[in-house]
């Protein structure tokens, strides 16, 4: 069909929800882009700290965040650009240790809720829209970056699990944090995304919500797989 857009399937959800390992998982089972929004805000917050710029300039200068993506872009591999089966984001190329941290993540929380970073992201996060499709995973995919998505799905888990996963993951980057100190972390972070005015956390009627306390990646994957045959059969 002349004109159509690339589909997209938007997976929104709090931190540690398994948004990311979802996502990753049935991106390359499927053949689709992936955009993990998440590490695009942590990787624009060390651009922020390693340039030494406060946060008051930030919040004020439209044309400071603008110049912030364009160092961003400049390292993000143009592979997301063509139409070829990327496995894995393209942003992950140029994601470090350093993106990965509860620090990172903190920080990532503050500056998104300024309007000037939201806005001066959003061309970059839709420039990932491309053949033969996109799985897109953050807090505002379905809402606000994608409302047109053909499948929006609302993922989370609850604190005590989300903390366990959490806590693994770092151990295995050999970073070692309680698992109460991670939930805790996480419950606070939860707190300023679903709070903050512009783009909170939230789900949307036409969602549908997985809570993958008790499943898997390949168990939710399943369900969202078998979510879009049944639309794509209607
Ligand atoms: O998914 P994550 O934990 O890597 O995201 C880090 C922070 O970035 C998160 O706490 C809030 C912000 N974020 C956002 O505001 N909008 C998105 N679409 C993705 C992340």
């Amino acid at each position: 069909m002349e004109g159509a857009r690339p589909p997209v399937i938007t997976i929104d959800g709090p931190s540690a929800s398994g948004k990311g390992a979802v996502s990753e998982f049935l991106s390359r089972k499927i053949g689709f882009n992936y955009l993990d929004s998440g590490l695009l805000y942590r990787l624009f917050g060390l651009e922020v700290l390693s340039q030494g710029i406060s946060l008051s300039v930030l919040a004020d200068d439209w044309d400071e965040s603008k110049r912030l993506v364009n160092c961003l872009e400049a390292r993000i591999d143009g592979r997301k650009k063509v139409n070829q089966n990327v496995s894995s984001s393209a942003i992950s190329i140029v994601g470090s240790v350093d993106a990965r941290t509860e620090q990172a993540g903190a920080f990532a929380s503050k500056i998104a809720k300024m309007p000037t970073v939201r806005e001066a992201l959003l061309d970059l996060q839709r420039s990932f829209r491309v053949n033969p499709g996109l799985i897109a995973d953050g807090r505002d995919m379905g809402t606000v970056v994608f409302p047109d998505a053909l499948l929006k799905i609302f993922l989370t888990a609850s604190p005590s699990r989300r903390a366990e996963r959490r806590h693994k993951q770092l151990k295995d980057k050999g970073i070692d944090v309680s698992v109460a100190k991670l939930e805790r972390e996480l419950e606070d972070r939860d707190y300023h995304d679903s709070t903050r005015g512009l783009s909170p956390l939230k789900f949307l009627e036409d969602s549908m919500i997985i809570d993958s306390t008790d499943l898997d990646v390949e168990q939710v994957s399943f369900l969202i797989e078998k979510k879009l045959g049944e639309m794509l059969e209607d």
